[in-house]
């Protein structure tokens, strides 16, 4: 029995420690290069920063409205119309949240009843399926198969039964780098009017990618009305310590969001909420910097591990690159070995199989999740480490 499972819920014992703070531990412990977990080496723009600590300065230290603080409110609706057409009332249209993690937890507590089915692709990020627990919700997973984790509609079709309360889209995705295609989008979209099903999509990484435009589902006919969507300023930005994210739709779905977060966190720091509202505000030109940065590295690791033998399914956006083991370590699951990698190599890296349901001890066994945000000389460090790996 994991430490402090004899007291968790239930409801939450498979979730234990995430693995991505157990790896983190790890790497420090080791002296390792850490490619596991998503934060950027380097933070964001200075003058975020400034905008911050003038905004502390100026006596930006009170519980701000429990909805957000209106600059961020406004800045969130101002930014989905100039990206994505999509016209929001910042003032019942927009909830700002503590990170995306709080966004998705309240929207699933808020929009579900117990035994109510949610509808989500397979790999997904770790908060998910956790969510749904704490919720009562049950997951229907649909697999996203490589190497271009396309998904057979037929799966996705008879996911949907007469519990189904919502879908969860995760687009950019994690941990695999993909962009829905138009044609896929499409396909979920027409499921969700046909079905009359709410939609919550999770479009951290909108601004990370590096091939194709980014389609927010809200877009697409009959969507704008049943889709929440929910975004953060830690990846755009590179301030992933700042927690603040928003969740925006349709006024009576985001009222119920509303109603969950102000008893969880009430409301989101004030000073980061006024640096995100800056942020949010950048030119184009501005605001692709960091995802043309980022493709670069892409590039350095995903030619780097396949030429150590690795079997690379190269990412699209979002800043990690997923890699088959089977045949650098013949026998080993991606478990064993990122268990066996900070000894041996001095790097650590996360086991995809743990963004798959642990009831199928097949899916995503020899997968592995690399984050190549990281700066150039971490990742050539960390490819040089690897050259040491003998099966
Ligand atoms: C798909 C996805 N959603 C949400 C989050 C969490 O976002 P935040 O840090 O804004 O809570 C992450 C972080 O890695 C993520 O990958």
């Amino acid at each position: 029995m994991a430490a402090g499972e004899a007291h968790l819920a239930r409801r939450l014992r498979p979730f234990g420690t995430t693995i991505f703070a157990a790896m983190s531990e790890l790497a420090t412990a080791t002296g390792s290069v850490n490619l596991g977990q998503g934060f950027p080496d380097a933070d964001g723009p200075v003058e975020l920063r400034e905008v911050a600590v003038a905004a502390i300065r100026a006596g930006a230290n009170q519980y701000p409205p429990s909805a957000g603080v209106p600059e961020l409110r406004r800045a969130v609706a101002a930014h989905q119309r100039a990206w994505y057409g999509l016209e929001l009332d910042p003032g019942t249209e927009v909830l700002v949240t503590v990170g995306a993690t709080e966004a998705i937890a309240a929207s699933l507590l808020a929009l579900c009843e117990p035994g109510d089915e949610v509808v989500m692709f397979e790999p997904s990020y770790d908060s998910y399926a956790a969510c749904c627990a704490m919720a009562g919700a049950v997951p229907r997973l649909v697999r996203l198969r490589a190497p271009d984790w396309s998904f057979d509609p037929g799966e996705l079709a008879a996911a949907v039964g007469p519990r189904t309360r919502l879908l969860l889209l995760n687009s950019p995705h994690n941990p695999t780098g993909k962009v829905f295609s138009a044609d896929e989008l499409g396909q979920v979209a027409a499921l969700c009017v046909a079905h009359d099903l709410l939609a919550v999509t999770d479009e951290v990484y909108e601004h990370l990618v590096f091939e194709g435009p980014h389609v927010p589902l809200a877009t697409l006919p009959g969507m704008r009305e049943r889709t929440l969507t929910i975004s953060s300023g830690g990846k755009t930005f590179s301030f992933t310590g700042w927690k603040v994210g928003w969740a925006c739709g349709p006024a009576p779905l985001v009222a119920a969001v509303r109603a969950a977060k102000q008893f969880l966190t009430y409301t989101s720091p004030a000073p980061f909420q006024l640096a995100v509202a800056h942020g949010l505000g950048f030119a184009p030109e501005a605001m692709g910097r960091l995802a043309v940065e980022l493709a670069a590295k892409r590039d350095l690791l995903c030619h780097g591990l396949a030429a150590l033998g690795h079997t690379v399914y190269r990412p699209a956006a979002t800043y990690f690159a997923t890699t088959d083991i089977a045949t650098v370590a013949p026998g080993l699951s991606a478990e064993e070995y990122c268990a066996a990698l900070p000894e041996r190599c001095g790097v650590v890296a996360i086991p995809s199989s743990v963004f798959y349901d642990p009831a199928d001890p097949v899916a995503g066994r020899t997968l592995v999740r690399w984050a190549f945000c990281k700066s150039e000389t971490v990742l050539r460090d960390a490819l040089s480490r690897l050259a040491s790996w003998e099966a």
